[in-house]
């Protein structure tokens, strides 16, 4: 037995060497040419989809010209090799260090399932590593350190995990260090100072790497851009940052800071084109100044305890594009010109304090798509001109304190969406609208509108969303509102009266007729003077539930359209089991996520016999409304689901 052990070892010994003296006498045997060189990395790599077919040599073509190769122009030598996205896995052999210029290697997005490749630290003259988007795993191992020649280094988005190692500090030659996305964790080494030739970090995305942020890195002037969001980052915003001169992009958001942002933060950076702190626990004032030096294009501070009043500064933000200060508690006015900035397409304020009008001069901003400013007080009319801007597809001011009429252009834009004035003060007579085509969704709930329901409404091809309930309007509900495809249509308590048009009854999933005495019709208290009361109440008891959402997905111009249907098949409404769902567009969620958001925080309106509304916002930003309908027994399945399949079609095509 112990023979046997101690044999076995031998052998093993003589192979290795054996071994190894083949790998010399392959390599040595092959420097001559490149072409073989390439050919040897090409044998242990697999290739299914046959990217490489022009890696042969059989064919006539000069190894400088194979797919994904870039040599020096003069003595031709291979400099560059890119094979990103060519579906590759299997090895990675060392051979390929054996070209004596090689100085980038990107394999990027392909298959390659293996801890991180040190042999390719032979490689002398290598400087630029991608690994990104692969099947990297393990830990990032100490001999890191032996790659001390690269000055780029991208391993993002793999499967790296553990510590990061404090040998890393040897990579002194690093511009570039991207190892976001990955699944890293502990503390960051105190060694980030070392990186003095930074100019990108990236360290993003990794939820379990749950550290300060070290300050030294502040001493690294060359940065221009750091990326530290979505991970476990907690303590204070560094003051030391307030160094960095020449950063352009700085993005510590979904982290867990606390704190103020550094008082001179603004005059320091002077280079900043985009800054995101938002979704942190951050507290204080507006950061001053961050426009100093008229770079910024992009402000994100949304989602913190931020306090105080938005400065007079902000009027000097010439380039800003996105300004996002949503839920927080600003207060105080808007600074008049921020409105009306020469580039400012997104301005979001909702589920703040903020006071004040809205002034005319935001006719004049020409590249404005969205404003939210929701759940504020807001105070003065809506101004004249919001006609004018071309370029509004989404203008959300509800629950404010917003008065006097709407102007008659209010809905002008040729691209307009999403109009939500509901929970305001506004009176007066709802102006017809005609040049909005694009109008998805109108909702001017809960104010003091007089008069009727413009008929021009019935003209909108894609409205989809309709509601104008809690007001004073009076008159029938226009026999055009049949025309649209409504997948809700609310005009409860008004003091509309007659009949209510068929299809407005029977063909809609959702219709919301309650606290109008003056209507009649099927389903409603009151029926017409011709008409039985056959279709009063019918099966109200027996309810299937469906939920139908519509997607808002808010596209530049056009609003692109997702309806989702689940059908409850079980009569007993406490057993969950049973949704069944049909998906008419693709929607990024999922039925069990769809379920599972919809709880009594997403709730905004809850109607006795009618269900709940919720809306639903998806990772992407998108809203879902989502409806619990109530199916009046005699309706099957089957033509619940056709309806609404005919809806989806229908919806598709004119977007
Ligand atoms: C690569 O191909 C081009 C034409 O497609 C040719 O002009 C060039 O000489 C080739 N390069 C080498 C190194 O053979
Ligand atoms: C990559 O390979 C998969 C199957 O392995 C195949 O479905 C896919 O089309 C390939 N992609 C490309 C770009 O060839
Ligand atoms: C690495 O490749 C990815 C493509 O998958 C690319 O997005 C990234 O910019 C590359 N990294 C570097 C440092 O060039
Ligand atoms: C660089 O990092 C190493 C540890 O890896 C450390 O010993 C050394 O002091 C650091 N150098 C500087 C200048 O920070
Ligand atoms: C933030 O910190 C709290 C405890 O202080 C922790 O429960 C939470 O998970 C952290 N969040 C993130 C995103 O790291
Ligand atoms: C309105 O904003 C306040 C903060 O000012 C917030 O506490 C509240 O939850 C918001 N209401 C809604 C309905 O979002
Ligand atoms: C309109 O605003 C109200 C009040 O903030 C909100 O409850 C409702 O969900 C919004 N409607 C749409 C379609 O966004
Ligand atoms: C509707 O009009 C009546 C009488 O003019 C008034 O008392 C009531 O406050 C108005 N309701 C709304 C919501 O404006
Ligand atoms: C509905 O289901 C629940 C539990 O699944 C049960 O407790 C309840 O008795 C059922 N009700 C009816 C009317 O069947
Ligand atoms: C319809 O409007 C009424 C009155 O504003 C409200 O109580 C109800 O919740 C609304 N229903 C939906 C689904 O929006």
């Amino acid at each position: 037995m112990a023979t046997f052990f101690c044999n076995s070892i031998t052998n093993f010994n003589l192979f290795i060497t054996i071994f190894s003296l083949l790998n010399t006498i392959i390599y040595s045997s092959s420097t001559s040419s490149e072409s073989d060189i390439l050919l040897s990395f090409k044998s242990t790599i697999k290739d299914p989809s046959n990217f490489l077919a022009s890696w042969s040599n059989t064919s006539l073509t000069h190894y400088c010209n194979w797919t994904g190769i870039i040599c020096t122009n003069n003595s031709p030598s291979v400099t560059s090799i890119n094979l990103q996205s060519f579906n590759l896995s299997g090895e990675l052999s060392p051979v390929i260090c054996k070209l004596p210029s090689l100085s980038s290697l990107n394999l990027a997005d392909n298959l390659f399932n293996q801890p991180i490749p040190l042999h390719f630290s032979d490689c002398d003259s290598l400087v630029s590593l991608n690994l990104s988007s692969n099947l990297i795993w393990g830990t990032i191992p100490e001999q890191i350190s032996q790659f001390s020649s690269l000055e780029e280094i991208d391993f993002s988005k793999n499967h790296i995990e553990g510590k990061i190692p404090e040998n890393i500090g040897l990579l002194k030659k690093l511009q570039l260090l991207n190892l976001g996305n990955n699944i890293l964790s502990g503390n960051l080494p105190d060694v980030f100072g070392n990186f003095t030739n930074l100019v990108i970090l990236d360290l993003s995305e990794n939820p379990f790497l749950v550290s300060k942020i070290p300050s030294e890195i502040g001493n690294l002037k060359k940065l221009e851009q750091i990326f530290l969001q979505n991970s476990g980052f907690f303590g204070d915003f560094p003051e030391t940052f307030l160094g960095l001169s020449n950063l352009k992009v700085l993005d510590l958001s979904q982290n867990n800071l606390t704190g103020e942002l550094p008082k001179k933060l603004g005059a320091s950076f002077v280079n900043l084109v985009s800054f995101d702190v938002s979704v942190n626990k951050l507290s204080g004032p507006f950061p001053n100044g961050i426009c100093s030096g008229k770079t910024l294009t992009s402000l994100s501070l949304h989602t913190n305890h931020f306090t105080g009043l938005l400065p007079e500064s902000v009027n000097q933000c010439i380039n800003l594009e996105r300004f996002q200060v949503q839920n927080n508690r600003f207060s105080g006015n808007f600074p008049n010109g921020l409105w009306s900035l020469p580039k400012i397409m997104l301005i979001r304020g909702e589920n703040n304090r903020f006071s004040g009008e809205i002034p005319e001069i935001i006719s004049t901003a020409v590249k404005l798509e969205q404003v939210q400013i929701d759940n504020n007080s807001f105070t003065g009319s809506i101004p004249k001109g919001l006609g004018s801007v071309k370029s509004l597809y989404r203008f959300s001011a509800s629950n404010n304190h917003l008065y006097g009429g709407l102007p008659h252009n209010f809905c002008d834009s040729p691209v307009m969406s999403i109009i939500n004035l509901s929970q305001n003060l506004l009176s007066g007579k709802i102006p017809e609208v005609k040049k909005c085509r694009k109008l998805v969704s109108l909702s001017l709930a809960d104010n003091s509108f007089v008069g009727e329901i413009p008929h021009s409404l019935g003209e909108l091809p894609v409205l989809t969303y309709l509601d104008l309930s809690g007001n004073n309007l009076t008159g029938s509900i226009p026999e055009e509102l049949q025309n649209l495809k409504l997948a809700l249509f609310n005009v409860s308590y008004n003091r509309l009266s007659g009949r209510v048009p068929f299809l407005l009854v029977t063909g809609l999933p959702a219709s919301y007729l309650q606290g109008n005495p003056g209507l009649c019709g099927p389903g409603l208290p009151k029926s017409c003077s011709d008409e039985g009361e056959k279709h009063h109440n019918v099966g109200l008891t027996r309810m299937g539930y469906a939920l139908v959402s519509i997607a808002l997905a808010v596209a530049m111009i056009m609003a692109v359209f997702a309806l989702f249907f689940i059908h409850r098949r079980a009569k007993n409404k406490s057993e969950m089991g049973v949704w069944h769902s049909v998906f008419f567009y693709p929607l990024r969620i999922s039925e069990q996520d769809l379920v599972m958001s919809i709880n009594e925080k997403t709730a905004v309106g809850s109607g006795g016999t009618f269900g709940t509304v919720h809306i639903i916002s998806l990772p992407s930003s998108e809203l879902i409304a989502v409806k619990k309908l109530v199916n009046p027994g005699k309706q099957s399945t089957k033509s619940l689901k056709g309806d609404i399949k005919t809806l989806a079609k229908i919806r598709h095509k004119n977007c």
